[in-house]
């Protein structure tokens, strides 16, 4: 078969942002737009050739026609190998466990995330490295630079590869391979948890589930795991089959586009647990029976419980949380004596910490949960995790939360998203902010006087690359490290500017646990709009979204 050289001009946008290159279907489908892109990865990876790669999406629009287009791009750039997931389909969390385990070179997964599917919506492209991770910045960053200078991409005339079909192909002089889909992220879970102590649980009714799949990608994983193998009763797993367009609901697993299962959780027929996972299945949210557990309050439970699971019974190294992230769990590493890291946000500043064996646990405010078994955030790890908590402790998931708050204190938290607002206000603003900030230390608001004011950056402890400008904080004095207001630009977003604005605080009281975040939060989160001058620089005088 014969190898096209194919002409190209540069686009001046493919650089990759937080989590791969994310723009609309329609960017996408421009003529040589995805193909400058991966030929621009294929160019970074000098050693591809006759190596193994892993590849495959969410699902969504243009995830098949995609898939073709690298596989033979693929070829004609001398990849020996490519396991692909069965119809296209692979989450995030299982190409990290293939790559790992089938040592390949590396890994390519199609998915713009949480973010909308369809002909209208998003797509994406992410590289991950061999050990299973989101490619680092130096790596984005060349890819980035090949973009700007890419003249001609390589690719075969070749009929397409049939992705329904399990087993080996040709194309050209390389091998494809379709695996299934689930089967190795479902042993890599049976060895992490007890799938007996599970099963009975479940079987027997004394424990119940209901799981979101949110018509992505997870809903393949959660139909073979959870009812399959652990024998949860049919119709425990909802939304369960992957769309093209998610079934018109935005996969993102929160308490806004999750309804059904936040309705559900709230009535007198909620289950044991709730949970629900995002587009391509590596962020998670956990419910209980009339009980919301934040993401940072999760991370946090998990590491105090992790003991009471067969994979991690011999105790954790060490833990990190990205910097936005609460700082419940902080207290819970203090307490066990072990080390607790505080990273930019980005999934991909955990990797060196995991690979170093510094950490075994992490996560981000986010809806990100994992540890070291992948090196990708994992949703249906950290519902799993929790069920096993639950089979063991045999309380409800509010008790178990209860009880942690009043051992610890408890971190009220929330985030406040201004969405689509105009970029270059929004970019004022944080400038603004950044140069008055020696001028806010030792300022009185209210009952709180600022403390420090800084712009976070961050030393790798193991290679010691330097990461500045990863958003403002602003800490004031108080118990427990102090009530924090922290604002930074999103990275993931495809319109305009997202304005994310975190705010926590504190509680040692257990009587005033129960209280809604919200309320508890409210002078913060005024004066989160003050500091900042929100509505005088992107004209807001709410946020879009509130997790
Ligand atoms: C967001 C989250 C971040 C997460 C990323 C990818 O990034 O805040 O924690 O790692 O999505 O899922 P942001 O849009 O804030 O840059
Ligand atoms: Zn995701």
């Amino acid at each position: 078969m014969t190898i096209k050289t194919v002409t190209t001009q540069p686009f001046t946008d493919q650089r990759p942002g937080t989590s791969g290159l994310r723009k609309r279907v329609d960017v996408f489908q421009q003529p040589n737009y995805l193909e400058n892109f991966v030929q621009s990865v294929f160019n970074t990876l000098t050693d591809r050739r006759g190596q193994t790669l892993v590849i495959g999406g969410d699902g969504r629009y243009y995830n098949r026609e995609a898939l073709q287009i690298i596989l033979r791009m693929a070829a004609a750039n001398g990849v020996g190998r490519m396991l692909v997931g069965q119809g296209g389909i692979l989450s995030t969390p299982a190409v990290s466990c293939l790559i790992r385990k089938y040592r390949a070179l590396g890994g390519l997964v199609l998915s713009a995330s949480h973010n909308p599917g369809g002909p209208e919506g998003d797509f994406g492209i992410k590289y991950n490295v061999s050990n299973g991770g989101p490619a680092p910045e130096r790596i984005t960053e060349a890819i980035f630079q090949n973009s700007l200078n890419i003249r001609e991409y390589y690719t075969l005339d070749a009929a397409d590869i049939q992705l329904d079909e399990l087993g080996e192909q040709q194309l050209g002089a390389m091998q494809v391979v379709v695996v299934d889909s689930v089967a190795d992220y479902a042993e890599l879970m049976e060895q992490l948890f007890d799938f007996e102590r599970m099963s009975q649980a479940l079987r027997s009714g004394a424990l119940s589930i209901r799981f979101d799949g949110m018509h992505a990608v997870t809903g393949p994983y959660a139909h073979a795991i959870l009812e399959q193998r652990l024998g949860a009763p049919a119709g425990s797993v909802i939304r369960g089959t992957p769309l093209p367009d998610f079934g018109g609901a935005h996969p993102d697993p929160n308490l806004a586009h999750a309804q059904e299962l936040a309705a559900l959780m709230f009535s007198p027929q909620a289950p044991d647990l709730g949970a629900a996972s995002d587009g391509d299945g590596d962020r998670n949210m956990i419910l209980g029976r009339e009980c919301y557990i934040t993401p940072s309050d999760s991370l946090a439970i998990l590491v105090a419980n992790a003991t009471l699971v067969p994979g991690y019974a011999k105790g954790l190294a060490g833990v990190a949380r990205s910097m936005p992230t609460s700082r419940a769990v902080d207290r819970v590493a203090e307490q066990l004596g072990i080390e607790c890291f505080e990273t930019p946000t980005g999934w991909k500043f955990f990797g060196n910490l995991l690979d170093a064996g510094r950490i075994t646990l992490c996560g981000e405010e986010s809806f990100g949960t994992s540890s070291d078994h992948v090196r990708e955030k994992d949703g249906l790890w950290a519902v799993l995790f929790w069920l096993n908590i639950l089979a063991v402790r045999q309380e409800s998931v509010s008790a178990i939360a209860h009880q942690h708050w009043t051992r610890y204190g408890r971190n009220f938290y929330t985030r406040h998203d201004y969405e689509a607002v105009d970029a270059e206000r929004a970019q004022a603003l944080m400038d603004a902010l950044r140069r008055r900030g020696s001028e806010l230390v030792g300022q009185r608001f209210g009952a709180f006087e600022i403390e420090y004011c800084d712009d976070f950056s961050y030393t790798d402890p193991i290679d010691e690359t330097v990461s500045q400008g990863q958003g403002l904080r602003i800490g004031f004095s108080g118990s427990g490290g102090g009530p924090r207001i922290v604002y930074r630009l999103s990275g993931t977003g495809t319109q305009g500017a997202t304005l994310r604005v975190y705010i926590e605080r504190h509680e040692p009281t257990p009587e005033r646990h129960d209280q809604d975040p919200q309320i508890a939060l409210a002078e913060l989160i005024t004066l989160s709009q003050q500091l900042a001058e929100i509505e005088a620089y992107i004209g807001r005088t709410a946020p879009s979204v509130i997790t």
